[in-house]
């Protein structure tokens, strides 16, 4: 199997991530609940990671840097943490449904007003409505850092600048982008950063997590035990004991580690000159197949490693089921959590086609799923 599904989750790792997990598995005790060996391993593990993590977006806080079990659990900690009744939140079209769920409920309960930066059938995101968008009580501008559907990545540091023009805060959902392009937090401007461990960081599933700057403060989210402070009727106000209640997940973020310590060595740049590199030659492959129709144009910011596309009338979950088992491409089909993105590409009823491609994507897998889009296309002839 060629593996083209690198924004839905990463399979191949780095060997150090696994090995590991599996070492954590066979000894780790857990962080913060005990002070054996065992479980100074696993607390090892987990400050490790939160360093590395702050390292990777240039961040000097590493205590506030909190893990989660994945990005949704970090932007429903952001989103239910940091609104309030009578806030009004922009957001965009480009957004997966683990942010857009979490306003939708806030917005259903009476508690937020919501307002959405538009998309069109390009794909491209009107910046230039976005000034109007913003109220007196905007309190907040949510955006992904890139489309999970297109790669079209988002300039994130214009929307920062704006919130904070307006006294809003910036929380950017880097879950599509960490470890893919270099992302640092202070020059985007992100008053808080969600991130998943899974995808292009090369971390294991169960990992993920959010950074929040100083001066911003979060209800908690989950209230429990933290291991410090246990006389404490309340979550202890340290970070980031607020925000993580529970057994941290020592086994994944061990590998998380791991991995961290592999794409600081490597440099998260070559990954980024690889995916463009893959994905141009992907572009080019298929630029000339009779039928293909790729989504989203490029508006200047480039792409993550990602491209959507159709071949003609052909529903995108038989198109990406005839590449998988006829010729062992692995795809993504259908709407990618991403509605609001496929209404403005008017792909809502026949979906898409995502390849998504990551460090361990050669050059001729890419070929080897050009091929295989060319025979299909061939075949409508
Ligand atoms: N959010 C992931 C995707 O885009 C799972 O496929």
């Amino acid at each position: 199997m060629i593996y083209l599904n690198n924004a839905a989750t990463t399979i191949q790792k780095p060997p150090a991530v696994a090995e590991a997990v599996v070492a954590a598995m066979a000894g780790a005790g857990s962080s913060s609940r005990g002070a054996s060996a065992n479980d100074l391993a696993a607390a090892r593990s987990v400050a490790g990671a939160r360093v590395r993590l702050a390292r990777l977006i240039g961040f000097s806080h590493p205590e506030r840097v909190i893990f989660t079990q994945n990005a949704t659990m970090a932007l429903n900690t952001a989103i239910f943490g940091l609104l309030r009744p009578g806030d009004h939140v922009i957001t965009t079209d480009f957004e997966h449904n683990s942010v857009l769920r979490p306003l939708h409920e806030l917005e259903r309960r009476g508690v937020i007003d919501l307002d959405y930066l538009r998309a069109d059938a390009s794909g491209r995101l009107h910046m230039e409505d976005l000034e109007g968008l913003f109220r007196p009580n905007t309190a907040a501008v949510v955006s992904t850092h890139a489309s999970n559907l297109t790669g079209a990545i988002v300039d994130a540091a214009a929307l920062a600048e704006a919130a904070h023009a307006h006294g809003a805060r910036f929380v950017l959902d880097a879950s599509q982008t960490l470890g893919a392009l270099p992302v640092d937090m202070v020059a985007l401007g992100a008053d808080i950063l969600c991130f998943t461990g899974h995808k292009a960081l090369m971390g294991p599933q169960g990992t993920g997590g959010l950074a929040v700057v100083s001066d911003v403060e979060l209800a908690p989210l989950v209230h429990g035990g933290t291991g410090v402070k246990s006389a404490d009727p309340l979550q202890p106000e340290s970070y980031p004991e607020h925000l993580e209640a529970g057994t941290m997940n020592g086994h994944g973020l061990a590998g998380l580690d791991a991995a961290l310590e592999f794409l600081l060595d490597l440099g998260v740049d070559q990954v980024e000159r690889h995916e463009r590199d893959l994905r141009e030659r992907f572009c080019a492959g298929v630029a000339g197949a009779a039928g293909v129709t790729v989504y989203g144009q490029d508006d200047g910011h480039g792409h993550a490693g990602v491209v959507a596309l159709n071949l003609a009338g052909m529903d995108s979950s038989t198109l990406a089921d005839r590449l998988a088992y006829e010729h062992g491409i692995a795809t993504r089909a259908g709407l990618h959590c991403a509605p609001r993105m496929h209404a403005a590409l008017g792909t809502l009823e026949q979906g898409a086609v995502r390849f998504s491609f990551g460090w361990y994507t050669t050059a001729s897998d890419i070929d080897a799923a050009v091929e295989a889009l060319a025979a299909i296309a061939a075949e409508l002839d």
